[in-house]
């Protein structure tokens, strides 16, 4: 049994849902269910006893105590964090709650738990932190990509917040001696993605003949890596990575912003053209540039190839385009998205007694 927090959301859900097509073992899942989190997402679960859903908070101590107690899991993943720069700059409380506060209060429930297990528990026990590349601040055209040696410059409230939250998993290991393994990862894209992020934006937007949003020259760059990458790269750091240590994850795909959105607006051209036959690009609208905007993420994930032997399975040509096709193929997911329809999948999963 392991335990994953903000698995309704993009990439817990994506990992949850890898997870119990590839590993025969159970999943508690608890997700406080936010605007960015979908229970629509995990529909395909529903009535699989591997997968046990519980809206929650991870700083609601008496609610995780009691679900450690009651599900023995060998391992805790902590994706659950508010995650968008955006939000984070128009209202930051929200992040220093969940992303600070939540990750501590969570750490404390974990160390409890875990001093409580018997010896040969307590060593094999994990737990993993998700977090992201932004803790390094922003990078020069001519930098190398940012390693795990690369000192923290976090720029923006959310990237700051991901970086306390960071500090608190190092010095729970430190000094509790808690068996911790970190993650850094670029920017994920694929399935799931909630519309408010650049890719998929630019996919629903286009789709609906809504201007594209590009902030500033959209010269900033991303690395970008196929959210399914992302997921195999936090099991195999779970099955093998090194206690107290931390990984960067990245695709190799640096790419000026603009790029990503040509990208899409070509295979958006060719899979779905518009009606007037002109291009999807005649949206693009240049507009105000996001404040404190990094101007430049690159990841260099050679340790987690060296030492653990991961590597990505997609390159940004195959993700993106599967990723385009997914977004045509799930108009409904969207269509629910965007009209608040998918929070009543939590109603609609108590009364099914799901
Ligand atoms: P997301 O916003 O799509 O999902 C976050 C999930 O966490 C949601 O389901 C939400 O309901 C849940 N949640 C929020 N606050 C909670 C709380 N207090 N208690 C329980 N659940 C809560 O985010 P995502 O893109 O899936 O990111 C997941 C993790 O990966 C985050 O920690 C993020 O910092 C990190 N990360 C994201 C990316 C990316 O490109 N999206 C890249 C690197 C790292
Ligand atoms: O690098 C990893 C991070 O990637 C994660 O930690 C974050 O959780 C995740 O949200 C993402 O952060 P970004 O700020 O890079 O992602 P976003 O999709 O918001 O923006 C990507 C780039 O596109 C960024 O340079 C801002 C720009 N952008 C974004 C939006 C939403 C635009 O130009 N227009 C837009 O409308």
């Amino acid at each position: 049994m392991i335990l994953v927090t903000g698995g309704a959301g993009f990439i817990g859900a994506n990992f949850v849902l890898d997870w119990l097509a590839q590993v025969d073992e159970a999943v508690v899942n608890i997700d406080k269910l936010t605007y960015a989190g979908n229970l629509e997402t995990l529909a395909s679960l529903k009535g699989n006893p591997q997968h046990i859903f519980v809206q929650g908070d991870i700083g609601d101590s008496a609610l995780v105590d009691r679900l450690l107690a009651e599900h023995q899991p060998r391992a805790v993943l902590n994706f659950a964090a508010e995650s968008h720069v955006d939000r984070s700059i128009h209202g930051p409380e929200d992040f220093i709650q969940t992303n600070v506060l939540g990750t501590f209060r969570l750490l404390e429930s974990v160390r409890g738990y875990w001093n409580g297990l018997p010896a040969d528990r307590k060593a094999a026990f994990r737990f993993l932190h998700v977090s992201t590349d932004e803790v390094y601040g922003s990078l020069a055209p001519t930098d190398p990509a940012f390693t795990e040696e690369n000192k923290y410059e976090p720029n923006s409230p959310y990237s700051a917040s991901k970086a306390a939250s960071d500090h608190l998993v190092r010095a729970w290991h430190h000094t509790y001696g808690l068996p911790v393994l970190t993650t850094n990862c670029s920017n994920n894209y694929g399935p799931f993605h909630f519309p408010e992020k650049l890719i998929p934006l630019m996919i629903v937007n286009a789709l609906a003949g809504k201007p594209l949003p590009v902030y500033g020259d959209g010269m900033q760059v991303r690395d970008w890596l196929y959210v399914k990458d992302h997921c195999s790269a936090i099991r195999r750091v779970l099955e093998a990575g090194k206690l107290g240590e931390t990984y960067n994850v990245g695709g190799w795909n640096e790419k000026p912003n603009i790029e990503i959105v040509n990208t899409v607006c070509a295979l958006l051209d060719e899979l779905r053209p518009r009606a007037d036959g002109r291009s999807y690009r005649e949206q693009i609208s240049y507009v105000t540039d996001r404040p404190g905007h990094d101007r430049r993420y690159a990841i260099d994930a050679r340790k987690l190839e060296r030492e653990l032997g991961w590597k990505p399975a997609e390159t940004f040509d195959s993700g993106i385009r599967k990723t385009v096709e997914w977004y045509l193929d799930h108009a409904e997911w969207v269509r629910n998205v965007q009209s608040g329809a998918y929070r009543d999948w939590v109603r609609k999963q108590y009364e099914a007694g799901a």
